[in-house]
């Protein structure tokens, strides 16, 4: 049974993408960022399409662990690190690699059981002021990891930047300034850059780069899309046209009667809404593709359906006709822009009754 709503993922779209960004770092491994379900694209699936990247990165335990459950055994970093012993002990068993930015963290890693190693990447908090150590405490963290037998030397270090896609910025010539100052010399690998950092800061690109985004094949600043760098895009959410009726002028459509027909409208209805994560938000005139054509919102988004206006399409849509939302064709970033938010949240927001589809 076809779904009413599906993610088709294009795999050859993923290797394509890792690809880019090895030609984007050269001289950099690649820390390929998977949390939250691969940004909505499935975590073992994409684990798996991707498995030649050199790491992977996931936020929680429960992320990794469910990639070594599924047989993917690539180095895998915690990038919250972990809160507690049982935490640890799951971490150490799986060989996860650790981001350590707590006091807290560094006990516990003084408690563990003899006999269990990590590999460590402590984070420095260079200014975005949510994770890591900051000046001195940075010195004096360094100085205690050293000291413990849980920590293999040397130490890694890791920051994260705040304000990446906006390069005009000075936040990120600071926040490079600052980790420079703070890891000077000091032996050990270096990661700094997410997918925006990469693309604008190449001179910090490092050892490690941590891109997520750009794997997907979506651009991670305002004003471009993913094919401005030779990407492609990896996911695209389908559905189907369920209903067509034609309006009078004056006739109004969908909750609240927000769109009214201002001529003789055609109207397809597609099986799409806010249960699926498209943006309820999303006001009348966003673009839709209606087969492979590009029509418009009408109405507010429903639950389950939308409201398309088709009147100028070449040919009047019928029962069953594809509609995409966003993905091949029709770019994620143009569609967070109408939504008033980043392509991150749609990717991230599809919901669990849409039908992730490998391809
Ligand atoms: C610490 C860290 N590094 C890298 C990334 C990847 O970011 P992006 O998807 O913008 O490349 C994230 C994502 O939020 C992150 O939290």
């Amino acid at each position: 049974m076809t779904p009413m709503v599906s993610a088709s993922v294009d795999t050859a779209a993923l290797h394509h993408n890792l690809q880019v960004v090895r030609r984007w770092a050269p001289r950099s491994r690649v820390m390929a960022v998977i949390k939250a379900n691969a940004y909505g694209h499935g975590l073992v699936a994409v684990a798996r399409a991707l498995k030649s990247a050199d790491s992977f990165a996931v936020a929680r335990v429960d992320e990794g662990l469910t990639l070594r459950q599924a047989g993917i055994d690539t180095p895998t970093v915690l990038l919250e690190g972990v809160f507690d012993r049982e935490q640890l002990d799951a971490a150490a068993a799986a060989h996860f690699e650790l981001v350590v930015h707590t006091p807290e963290q560094i006990e516990l890693l003084r408690a563990a059981a003899a006999g269990i190693r990590f590999k460590v990447w402590l984070k420095l908090d260079s200014g975005m002021n949510r994770l890591g150590f900051k000046g001195g405490a940075f010195d004096l963290a360094l100085a205690a990891l050293r000291d413990l037998a849980a920590v293999q030397s040397p130490v890694n270090l890791f920051t994260h930047l705040a304000s990446a896609d906006t390069p005009e910025l000075h936040a990120t010539t600071d926040q490079l300034a600052r980790f420079a100052a703070a890891t000077g010399s000091l032996p050990g690998e270096r990661s700094i850059v997410n997918s925006a950092g990469m693309l604008s800061f190449p001179q910090a690109q490092a050892d490690w780069v941590r891109p997520g985004l750009l794997l997907y094949g979506v651009s991670p600043f305002a004003d471009s899309i993913g094919a401005d760098y030779d990407l492609t895009p990896a996911m695209t959410l389908h559905s189907h046209v369920i209903a067509v009726k034609e309006l009078v002028p004056g006739e109004r459509v969908g909750y609240g009667g927000d769109w009214t027909a201002a001529r003789p409208t055609i109207l397809a209805v597609a099986a799409i809404g806010y249960g699926d994560g498209y943006p309820r938000n999303l006001g009348s005139g966003a673009p839709v593709l209606v087969n492979a054509e590009r029509a418009v919102l009408a109405g507010r988004v429903s639950m389950d359906m939308i409201g398309i206006d088709v009147t100028d399409l070449r040919r009047t849509p019928v029962l069953g006709d594809p509609v995409v939302l966003w993905g091949a064709g029709l770019p994620v970033e143009e569609i967070a822009v109408w939504a008033d938010t980043i392509p991150y949240e749609l990717l991230c927001g599809i919901s669990q009754r849409v039908a992730v589809d490998l391809r």
